[in-house]
């Protein structure tokens, strides 16, 4: 039997992922250690390998079949676009995707205003402005900190990742549109879940079991739209 492979998105996600995995008899110690600096780790009986890897990167290990599965979120499938399968909501990692800044940049989006809009997630931010509300924009790429842009002047809103509110409140900023519903989802290989399918089918029955309410859809990533 060859070696089912995952790629894991770094930080939070994977610890959740992996609780989930472990929910299911997967025995992956090593993935544990705070001190090692292993990349890869092993469940050797079940024939399943994990690795952890930059959140943006694993649709890219995926589509090119480096990992068969990946566990990622929402909001980098969205932004990536490849060619994977979204087979599964996980239901961990809930978050929105919004159109966030100062209440005084309310009317500027009401008017439709050429403004500017700092994100980490220009594709989708084009996509929201352009296709969805038909307004024309400026975006700028941001890489973190991104609340820090409307504060300063760089720009008069952000799409951004809203989890607690936390920042935006802290920072005197508000929410002003809800772009979309954010979780963590499981993407697959398209070769994998032809040749892989039994092991890949039999591995979604079984988390499903243990997330309540999730949205089963076999779904090729690139055509979803966050906006239907
Ligand atoms: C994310 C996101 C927001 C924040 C939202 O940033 O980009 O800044 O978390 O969380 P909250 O609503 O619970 O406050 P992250 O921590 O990933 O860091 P970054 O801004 O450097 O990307």
């Amino acid at each position: 039997m060859r070696y089912l492979t995952f790629a894991l998105a770094k930080g939070r996600l994977a610890g959740k992922a992996m609780d989930m995995l472990r929910g299911l008899g997967v025995d992956c110690r090593e993935f544990y250690d705070p001190n090692t600096r292993r990349l890869i780790f092993a469940d050797e009986e079940r024939k399943m390998r994990f690795f952890l890897a930059k959140a943006s990167d694993v649709p890219t290990y995926v589509e090119y079949g480096a990992a068969d599965i990946g566990v990622v979120g929402r909001d980098t499938i969205l932004e990536e676009r490849r060619r994977i399968y979204e087979v599964m909501d996980l239901g961990i990692g809930k978050c929105k995707m919004c159109v966030c800044g100062p209440e005084s940049s309310r009317e500027l989006l009401r008017h439709r205003q050429l403004i500017r809009v700092a994100t980490k997630y220009p594709v989708i931010a084009k996509d929201y402005f352009y296709n969805h509300r038909q307004q024309t924009v400026e975006i700028i790429k941001l890489n973190g900190s991104v609340e820090l842009a409307p504060l300063v002047g760089l720009s008069e809103v952000i799409v951004d990742i809203v989890e607690t509110g936390t920042t935006l409140r802290e920072n005197g900023l508000s929410v002003l549109e809800e772009i979309c519903p954010l979780s963590a989802r499981m993407v697959v290989n398209q070769v994998s879940m032809k040749m892989e399918n039994e092991r890949i089918t039999a591995l979604i029955g079984q988390l499903r079991k243990q997330i309540p309410g999730n949205d089963a859809a076999g779904r090729r990533s690139n055509e979803n739209s966050a906006f239907k």
